[in-house]
């Protein structure tokens, strides 16, 4: 009898742990479930938990969850997920019978594991900047904004206070198995209780642990900081740049480009190792071949990131005639990105230009910047100057 292919297995509960701004925690950054809460159970109880046990057990079955329709929603578009990403990451191929996932978990010896490999931590939101596309769990000047302006989700909330169930958190997955630990934000390098946390770490078992912390570039890391980076097996820091210049400073408001120059000339005369994150939306279309230029001639590493949520800000929610523009532009620059499947990706997004533009979430985008142009004094058209005739019209 042949036997039943496991369409749905994922590494992730066996593996990781990922706590939110909120406190929950949870098996991925994907899964959308809130089952558990730094209040009443560590990271490390979480990832030992019956709950966790039991997800493991019904993906080596094939079985899936509710919470996982992100990653089929995903898979049934483009067939590639988290899902698909994370299995890749561990060389673990999809679509297998189900005695090749038994079988993986046997030999990384994963079965009855009591410590994550991967931690990722959203532990705080505290942040300098309200990039447009960013949020207010992730980012206390955007969600002052969003008071201020009336529409928070949430104006009780504070995620930016660090009390002792953070540190707990942060400590309880900081033990010998621990190979990554992703420190996300906010913006981390503000936060000096994970500064003191990091700083306490043992040499010895920092030396076994890859550190990952994305970062703004705004902030100069001390050299407490790169005394910190030093001590772990690798240092990533991932540098949120998504325009060149002061179209950054639009897009990723109030950011400052001399200073984010500054501290990758820091990190570089340190050997501090970094690559570039850009996110991709409607906002930076435009100007993208400027910051892909750029890139090049420093022969950075980098990766982009084709934005999701929220919708209004997808780049093809843009007229046709826009897409246009970027495409023609895009198509100038040259593929020799160092991370090569970055010149793959390039190709795609000229032809996501080039297909037909979904403007259903156009008047939405369009009442969005105005409110936060007109809150920051500020103009989009800084820009894209030739957004103007479209902004507020029928497209
Ligand atoms: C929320 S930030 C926190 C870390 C740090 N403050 C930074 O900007 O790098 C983490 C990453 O999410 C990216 N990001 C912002 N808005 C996003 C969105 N709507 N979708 C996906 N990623 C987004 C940021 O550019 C950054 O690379
Ligand atoms: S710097 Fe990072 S956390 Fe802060 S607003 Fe921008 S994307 Fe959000």
């Amino acid at each position: 009898m042949e036997s039943k292919i496991n369409k749905n297995f994922c590494i992730q509960p066996f593996v990781n742990v990922t706590t939110r701004v909120g406190g929950q925690n949870n098996i991925c950054c994907a899964m959308v479930q809130r089952h558990s809460n730094i209040q009443n159970e560590s990271p490390h109880e979480f990832f030992n938990s019956k709950r966790v046990q039991s997800i493991r057990e019904k993906f080596l079955k094939g079985e899936t969850l509710d919470a996982c329709k992100l990653c089929h929603f995903q898979e049934a578009k483009t067939n590639s997920s988290a899902r698909t990403v994370y299995n890749n990451f561990y060389k673990i191929d999809n679509n297998q019978p189900i005695e090749y996932y038994e079988k993986i978990i046997d030999r990384l010896r994963l079965k009855n594991i009591k410590n994550p490999l991967y931690a990722e931590v959203h532990i705080s939101n505290l942040c300098n900047l309200k990039c447009l596309s960013c949020n207010e769990a992730d980012s206390s000047k955007f969600h002052a904004e969003n008071k201020a302006l009336g529409i928070s989700e949430n104006p009780e909330a504070d995620y930016s206070t660090f009390d002792k169930n953070k540190i707990d958190a942060l400590n309880s997955i900081i033990h010998d198995n621990l190979l990554f630990l992703d420190i996300r934000g906010g913006e981390t390098l503000m936060v000096p209780e994970v500064k003191k946390i990091l700083n306490e770490i043992s040499p010895d078992k920092a030396k076994k642990i890859t550190l990952r912390i994305q970062t703004n570039g705004t902030i100069k890391p001390d050299q407490e900081w790169i005394q910190i980076f030093k001590k772990f097996k690798r240092e990533k820091l991932t540098i949120s740049i998504d325009a060149y210049g002061n179209d950054n400073h639009y897009v990723r408001y109030p950011s400052n480009w001399k200073k984010i120059m500054d501290t990758l000339t820091h990190l570089e005369k340190n050997d501090v190792h970094f690559s570039i994150n850009t996110v991709v939306s409607n906002l930076n279309l435009l100007v993208l071949d400027k910051l892909f230029a750029w890139i090049q001639e420093k022969q950075y590493h980098n990766y982009f990131y084709v934005l999701e949520s929220p919708s209004h800000y997808r780049p093809d929610n843009l007229p046709q005639s826009l897409l246009d523009i970027a495409s023609e532009r895009l198509q100038n620059v040259k593929k020799d990105f160092v991370n090569k499947d970055c010149n793959e990706k390039l190709d795609e997004l000229i032809e996501m230009c080039k297909s037909k533009s979904n403007t259903l979430r156009w008047q939405t985008f369009c009442k969005e910047i105005a409110m936060r142009d007109k809150y920051r004094k500020n103009s989009i058209t800084s820009v894209m100057p030739q957004i103007k005739e479209y902004m507020n019209a029928k497209v």
